[in-house]
């Protein structure tokens, strides 16, 4: 399709251009002015012609007033035409430079479309959404795929890209398609997608649990798993399954930040307060690592600060330098989040 549009636009870029590379044609006034400077130079040679013919003075005089007269008013009318353009090189083709500039342009746009211009469709959007974009422009081309060849792989590669691109109901759709093709009834990849769409039904929301959970028992290390199977308890209305789904997932990807809005919004409605290892992990671990060894930012195992509870807190609420402040840690989570804190110490 793509290349359809494009050459569509190279046959019509060449019949507006086509023109431009004929010869120049004489406009009204270039024929104007070419017929008065030929009536000017004839009446010239006509005057010099007089002054050497032997003709009774009054009769040459008679002539010479008449011509002048005619050379008079083609004069005047040779002045009042527009000044003429400069060089007389009409010879080559009308517009040559616009006709280059434009072919080079042209070009540029169309050899740019496959190259350098593609990533610059992407600038501006952060990097996931860069990402989502990409996979909805690829939708249409995959699902065709997917759709003629009937083979697993596209089925799978159209189920995934629509599952990137946030288009849950197509994921759902492809993923069944490709366990029907596949007749296997055991890819924990499909049933969780499946099933996470599944519960947003409320006719399939009960079943969806099912497929789900049997996702996560054949794949128990797959993380997505219990971020999917979180979702889907929310979705069923178990809070604490919920909670546990998703605490599961973070231990499996600490470094995720995909579930930590939802286990605030569950610890909230649950009246269940994060424990000092969880708020580490939450705000500590993207720069300290996971066990305050040093990831981005120092360790801190040795620093003196560890062992002062009071600079501690203030640390944590305040911040120093570039390590940021936490004022929402406070009361509770402050003293769980420094007593695990301390707890790292070796
Ligand atoms: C954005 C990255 C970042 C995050 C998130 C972060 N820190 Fe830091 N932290 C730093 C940096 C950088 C330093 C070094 C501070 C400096 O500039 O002197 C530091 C220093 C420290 C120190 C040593 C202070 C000292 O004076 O020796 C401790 C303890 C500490 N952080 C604890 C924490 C805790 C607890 C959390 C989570 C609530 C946390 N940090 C979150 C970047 C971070």
């Amino acid at each position: 399709m793509m290349y359809l549009i494009l050459a569509l636009a190279v046959v019509m870029l060449v019949a507006v251009l086509l023109p431009t590379s004929r010869k120049a044609v004489a406009t009204v006034e270039d024929t104007q002015r070419s017929d008065l400077q030929e009536e000017r130079d004839l009446l010239v040679s006509e005057l010099r012609d007089l002054s050497v013919q032997s003709l009774p003075d009054t009769e040459r005089e008679r002539t010479e007033l008449v011509f002048k007269a005619r050379l008079a008013r083609v004069l005047k009318a040779l002045d009042e035409l527009p000044p003429a353009p400069s060089g007389t090189a009409l010879s080559r083709p009308a517009h040559l430079p616009a006709l280059l500039l434009t072919l080079g342009c042209a070009s540029l746009m169309i050899v740019g479309g496959f190259t350098f211009f593609q990533s610059w469709r992407y600038k501006g959007i952060n990097e996931g959404e860069a990402k989502q974009l990409q996979n909805v422009l690829k939708l249409p081309a995959l699902q065709t795929r997917a759709s003629t060849t009937k083979n697993p792989e596209d089925i799978r590669a159209y189920a995934r890209a629509a599952f990137d691109a946030g288009k849950f109901q197509q994921s759902a759709q492809a993923y069944a398609d490709l366990l029907n093709q596949t007749k296997n009834t055991r890819d924990p990849e499909a049933l969780r997608r499946m099933g996470v769409y599944l519960s947003t039904t409320e006719q399939y929301k009960q079943q969806a649990l099912g497929l789900v959970q049997s996702a996560v028992e054949q794949d128990p290390k797959e993380a997505e798993g219990y971020l999917l199977l979180g979702y889907t308890h929310m979705n069923n209305g178990n809070g604490q399954e919920a909670l546990d789904a998703f605490l599961k997932f973070r231990d499996l990807k600490p470094m995720s930040l995909e579930a930590d809005e939802q286990i605030a919004e569950l610890r909230a409605a649950l009246g269940n307060n994060a424990t000092g290892a969880e708020l580490f992990a939450q705000n500590c671990a993207a720069c300290h690592g996971p066990e305050g060894k040093g990831k981005t930012a120092p360790s801190i195992l040795s620093s003196a600060a560890m062992n002062d509870t009071e600079t501690l807190k203030t640390l944590i609420q305040k911040g120093a330098g570039a390590m940021p402040a936490f004022p929402s840690i406070k009361g509770e989570a402050l003293e769980a989040l420094v007593k695990h804190v301390q707890s790292l110490k070796p």
